[in-house]
């Protein structure tokens, strides 16, 4: 199949390599529009660009960034919203300018206008040059949860008792995790010109697995990946173990 997928021994080794990716993505083309994930399996290969921007490898400045998705209900500056997530993991540390970069709007409780006001701002900037993805245990991209359709454009989701267990580490409690989410759907992941996935950990694998050599189906939303013509994959041992 089409998807690359490389090896890497643990965590750090995931996030030097993802870091390389990004990098060379944009010193190639210092206006790149990156697609960006949330999640703790970025946090390495966030620390690494920033380092690398300090020493001046790499330059942030003219690229802008759209990420994948926001809780609903929850305003920017909130300390749990995606917003405030991606500026203290990464934006702060790099020379990006704050205004190229988008994430949905969760506090817009007007679904229809959140959704078609970030399509259309994805639309227009051409789609992601790179997209970043994370995978969750369910399979899912984004906020994608499994379901019998592929969703297309950015949606609003309720978020499935296992993500919100998931994501509750990051929470004081389970009861504080919004029960809904605001996503893009797979129409801009799939439209940009080069997909890269990072996984690491056992509890990762039969996702993994399911990404790679399942079926193209939208109970693992992230098969459809599949279907992409430059998807790299860079997992660690264990998150590989199942394939
Ligand atoms: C979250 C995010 C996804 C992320 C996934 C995995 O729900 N919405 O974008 O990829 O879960 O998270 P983690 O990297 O923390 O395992």
């Amino acid at each position: 199949d089409a998807m690359r997928i490389i090896r890497t021994t643990d965590y750090d080794d995931m996030s030097r390599k993802a870091a390389n990716v990004i990098s060379a993505q944009v010193i190639l083309k210092p206006t790149s529009v990156l697609g960006l994930a949330t999640g703790t399996t970025p946090l390495g290969a966030y620390r690494q660009l920033a380092r690398w921007c300090e020493r001046g490898d790499v330059d942030f400045s003219q690229v802008s960034t759209y990420n994948l998705d926001e809780y609903r209900g929850l305003s920017h500056e909130d300390v749990q919203s995606y917003h405030h997530f991606m500026r203290v993991n990464f934006f702060d540390h790099v020379n990006i300018d704050l205004a190229n970069t988008h994430v949905p709007d969760g506090s817009n409780p007007n679904v229809r206008a959140a959704c078609a006001a970030y399509d259309h701002m994805v639309a227009a900037a051409g789609y992601p040059d790179l997209q970043l993805l994370g995978i969750g245990r369910n399979g899912h991209i984004g906020f994608n949860e499994p379901d019998s359709v592929f969703s297309k454009g950015t949606h609003l989701v309720n978020l499935t008792e296992s993500t919100i267990k998931a994501n509750s580490r990051l929470f004081d409690s389970p009861d504080d995790v919004p029960r809904q989410a605001y996503t893009m759907g797979v129409q801009a992941i799939m439209y940009a010109r080069g997909v890269l996935v990072i996984a690491s950990g056992r509890d990762k694998a039969k996702a993994v697995r399911g990404m790679c050599l399942g079926p193209v189906d939208p109970q693992c939303p992230a098969s459809i990946l599949q279907l992409h013509t430059n998807c790299v994959v860079i997992a660690d041992e264990a998150a590989l173990s199942l394939c």
